[in-house]
Order: C-alpha cells, then sequence, then structure tokens
C-alpha cells in the first residue's frame, strides 16, 4: 500500500476525533495524539484484571509486578538497549527525568556543566544543582539563522573537561523551539574525552528512532505523552550501568531502598531502577506505555519519520512562499529551511508589509477561531530564543533583578520598549496523525495576513501572569 495511502487510513481509523471535531492540530511538540486502539487496549487490560500496588507477594501486586517489568523490558527493547547496558528508571515526565540527573550528578567543585543554549528549561534547570556542588556552567552558542551548534567551538569546549571531577555535557537530540537535529555523534567525542553526556531526547523520540546500540548516551530522558499521547504522566530516565554507580541521591525514599532503620539512622538502597524511583510508580499507566510503543512500532518509526518530513517540507514551502504585494516575505523562519537534519517542528514570527511583527498571542488566537491549535511564546527554550533574536547577556541579564520577578509576557513589553526587540514565536508542529489538508489549512489561515497591518490585527486581550506562564510551560 502506498504510505501516502496507510497515514490516511491510519488517520480515519485511530484519530477520526480530529476531523469529527473539524481541529487541526499543529502541537505535536507540546504532546503527541493517542490512537483510539491504544486506550481500547490499555482499558480491556485494566477492565479484565485485579492489579494491586507492585512490589509485594500477594497475587494481585504479583501481577501488577509482572506487568510493569515487562513494560520495562519493553522500553529497553524499544529503544535496543541491552539490560546489560541501561537501566530503565520510570519517571513522571521528562523534566522529572532531569530532576534526578541533576540532583544525583556527581557534581563537584570545579566540574563542568556544559550545554547548548537550545535547550528546555528542564536541561537549564540542572545549572542550579551545578552551581551548589561549585561546579561551573558553560553555555555552547548557536549560529544565527540555522540554529545550530559551530562544531568547532563544542569540539573545543570537550576537549577541556575538568580533572578529576565529574563534567556532564547535555544537549537535546532535537531543539524544541526550532526543530535543529543535533549530530549524535557529539556522544562519543564528548565521552572520548571524558564528559558524561546527558541526551534530552524528549522532541527527538517520537518521529525519530534511537537506537542505543548505536548511540550510547549515559543519561537519556523522555516523555512518552509527546510519544504517542497516552498516558500523560509517565517518562523514562535511562542510565547506563557505570554511570548509575556514581550517581548520589540526596535522600531516600519509599521503594528506593531495602531497608532503613529510624533509631539505627541507617538505609541500604535498592540495587537497580528502584533506587531512583521514588514512592509508587504510576503502575496502572504503565501497560499503556507498551501499547503505546506498540502502536509506533505497528505503524513504523522511519514510516512516521518520512511522513512527517514530507508535511515539513509542505509547511515550510507553504509559509516560505508568502510575500506581501511589495514584495517582503510574511514569514521569519527560526532554525533551518532545508530538510536535512531537522523534525517537524518550525518556528516562525508573522512579519507585515512594513516588517513590523503581528502580535503572537493574537496569531494564536486567530488560529484557535478556526480550531487550528499553535502553541507561541519561548517554549520553555529560552536559549534558543534568545539566539535567534539577537539578545545580548547585557540586555537580557538587566529583567533578571526584580524582586517581584516578571511573566514572559511582561519580559516581551520590556525588552520590545527597551531595545525594540520582539521576542516570542509561533511554533507549528506536525506529527504520526496530520495530512497535508492540515498543513493547506493551517498555511491558508497564514495566508490571511498577507498584506494586512500588524496593527490591524492588534494585540492579544491582557492575561493574567498565571495563565501566560503556564502557556509557556512546554
Ligand atoms: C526537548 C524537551 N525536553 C524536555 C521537555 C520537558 O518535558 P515534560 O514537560 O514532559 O517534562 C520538553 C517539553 O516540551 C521538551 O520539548
Amino acid at each position: 500500500m502506498d504510505v501516502t495511502r496507510a497515514f490516511a487510513e491510519l488517520r480515519a481509523a485511530e484519530y477520526g476525533r480530529l476531523d469529527e471535531h473539524g481541529h487541526v492540530y499543529l502541537d505535536y511538540t507540546g504532546g503527541g495524539l493517542y490512537a483510539a486502539s491504544q486506550l481500547r487496549r490499555h482499558h480491556a487490560e485494566l477492565e479484565s484484571n485485579v492489579f494491586g500496588n507492585p512490589h509485594s507477594n500477594n497475587p494481585t501486586s504479583q501481577a501488577m509486578t509482572d506487568r510493569v517489568e515487562h513494560a520495562r523490558r519493553y522500553v529497553l527493547d524499544y529503544f535496543n538497549a541491552s539490560p546489560d547496558d541501561y537501566l530503565v528508571i520510570f519517571t513522571p515526565n521528562a523534566s522529572g527525568a532531569l530532576r534526578q540527573v541533576g540532583e544525583a550528578y556527581p557534581f563537584a567543585a570545579g566540574s563542568r556543566y556544559l550545554l547548548t543554549f537550545d535547550n528546555h528549561n528542564s536541561v537549564n534547570g540542572i545549572r542550579e544543582f551545578a552551581r551548589s556542588a561549585g561546579a561551573v556552567t558553560t553555555y555552547l552558542p548557536l549560529r544565527c539563522g540555522e540554529l545550530r551548534l559551530d562544531r568547532a567551538v563544542v569540539s573545543a569546549e570537550l576537549a577541556q573537561p575538568a580533572p578529576g571531577v565529574g563534567n556532564l555535557f547535555a544537549f537535546p537530540a532535537q531543539s524544541n523551539f526550532s526543530g535543529v537535529q543535533h549530530p549524535l555523534d557529539l556522544i562519543a567525542e564528548a565521552q572520548a574525552s571524558g564528559w558524561d553526556v546527558l541526551l534530552d531526547a524528549a522532541a527527538y523520540v517520537p518521529t525519530n528512532r534511537l537506537d542505543l546500540s548505536r548511540w550510547q548516551p549515559d543519561l537519556v530522558t523522555l516523555s512518552f505523552y509527546k510519544m504517542f499521547g497516552y498516558p500523560t504522566g509517565i517518562g523514562a530516565l535511562l542510565m547506563r550501568k557505570p554511570m548509575a554507580a556514581r550517581m548520589r541521591r540526596p535522600w531516600f525514599a519509599g521503594g528506593t531502598i531495602q531497608i532503613a532503620s529510624v533509631q539505627g539512622d541507617g538505609f541500604y538502597r535498592a540495587p537497580g531502577e528502584a533506587a531512583f524511583e521514588d514512592g509508587t510508580v504510576d503502575y496502572l499507566g504503565l501497560p499503556a506505555v507498551e501499547y503505546g510503543l506498540r502502536h509506533l512500532e505497528g505503524v513504523g518509526i522511519e514510516a512516521v519519520h518520512a511522513h512527517v518530513a514530507v508535511l515539513t517540507r509542505r509547511t515550510l514551502d507553504g509559509l516560505q512562499a508568502l510575500r506581501h504585494g511589495n514584495g517582503q516575505p510574511l514569514v521569519r523562519l527560526h532554525g533551518p529551511a532545508s530538510d536535512e537534519a531537522r523534525g517537524g517542528t518550525v518556528a516562525f514570527n508573522l512579519l507585515d508589509p512594513e516588517g513590523h511583527c503581528y502580535d503572537i498571542r493574537r496569531v494564536e488566537e486567530l488560529a484557535g477561531e478556526e480550531r487550528i491549535s499553535l502553541r507561541t511564546g519561548c517554549f520553555c527554550n529560552p536559549g534558543a530564543g534568545e539566539a535567534t533574536y539577537g539578545l545580548t547577556a547585557e540586555q537580557i541579564g538587566s529583567f533578571f533583578h526584580l524582586a517581584e520577578g516578571m511573566s514572559f509576557d511582561d519580559l516581551r513589553a520590556q525588552v520590545q520598549q527597551s531595545f525594540g526587540i520582539e521576542i516570542g514565536a509561533i511554533r507549528a508542529s506536525v506529527g504520526i496523525a496530520s495530512n497535508a489538508a492540515d498543513v493547506d489549512r493551517f498555511v491558508a489561515f497564514v495566508t490571511g495576513f498577507v498584506d494586512r497591518p500588524a496593527g490591524g490585527v492588534g494585540a492579544a486581550a491582557a492575561r493574567d501572569t498565571c495563565r501566560a506562564v503556564a502557556r509557556d510551560s512546554a
């Protein structure tokens, strides 16, 4: 069967609710969509079994323990990771996995934490753990335009780990801002110089195969809902066993120990994954992870990748062809215009005939009126934003000394007022259930801005801080 027809049938069979409700969903980088059959399979399993809290000896607990361990093995197999090499630690989400890394990585005085400008805030946040241990954080800049790394700069930094202490290098396999896929051969290069490598794969694995027999980062983080929509609330930290032996958890909790004593003031850690899984895992949700992975395997992750690449090309071509009557482009792209080493995330701004930026929140609002789900803001990736808008450390640093803090929309207004720079982008991302009609409806929507002055489109209604912050949280 030809691929286009296969994906059309998949959409009708598994994601028909999109068309039933007339939705154009273009926020796959925010969250994937689940196939209807994933829910059916999961619910059927729950309906026909009696499952108790795992890790006890009673039959309902044993049944659940077996199921959880089966899901764990399934994750290992899916990523082609050997159980001799990797642990699969279940976490609440990618951020939970990243917090575990920050907390337990053996940062010491003089250690280095090296990371790319292009990173989610949950990777940026590890710098606070690094700082309290006396480690030095260094950011690797992005080249303007395509927002890729400068390999020579990266290699020069990787050649200089601090001697005798832990050195951690972190980068995303795919940017959640620009869609750029950073080169995975950086992993081996860094390791050869003595770095431990943290690969944030959250935005990469929904549409790419991550083969851990080929690429062997010490730490990999992801959220399953980004891969296949359901369940939310489960992520994973894949950790190489030698790395696990060096991690230093700052506390113990139920589930992470073999025994602890009140009067004896001591504890013994549990072996393996358990040492990192605090309290009770989302045990009823875990079988759904397996159904989600089976679903991706059934469709074929390579087929998903190819499908998404075609739709990304269509999106880029559609947007880039748009011109105002005076010949000026409507779309300013942030990231690569080519197909090479990029995923299905497209970030951009819309500029009017005079080069003024349309209010991103208003664009999102107008899209929403047409049932088109886009995302606007900085996508929790401030470094990529600072790089693409050309903000300097002095400019942005001046806003980080306020006792009362500020929201992203406040920052946008202040940066605009102080430096005349519009920050904040619009992001459209395609995925497994997208089709050409979605892209065409989206491009038709954007076409509606041709020859409209930015002021005529207006600004979005003021929002309270909480809402603005929440909108930037993924
Ligand atoms: C690249 C990347 N890393 C980490 C995260 C954090 O994921 P979560 O919010 O599921 O913890 C995201 C979420 O958008 C992401 O895109």
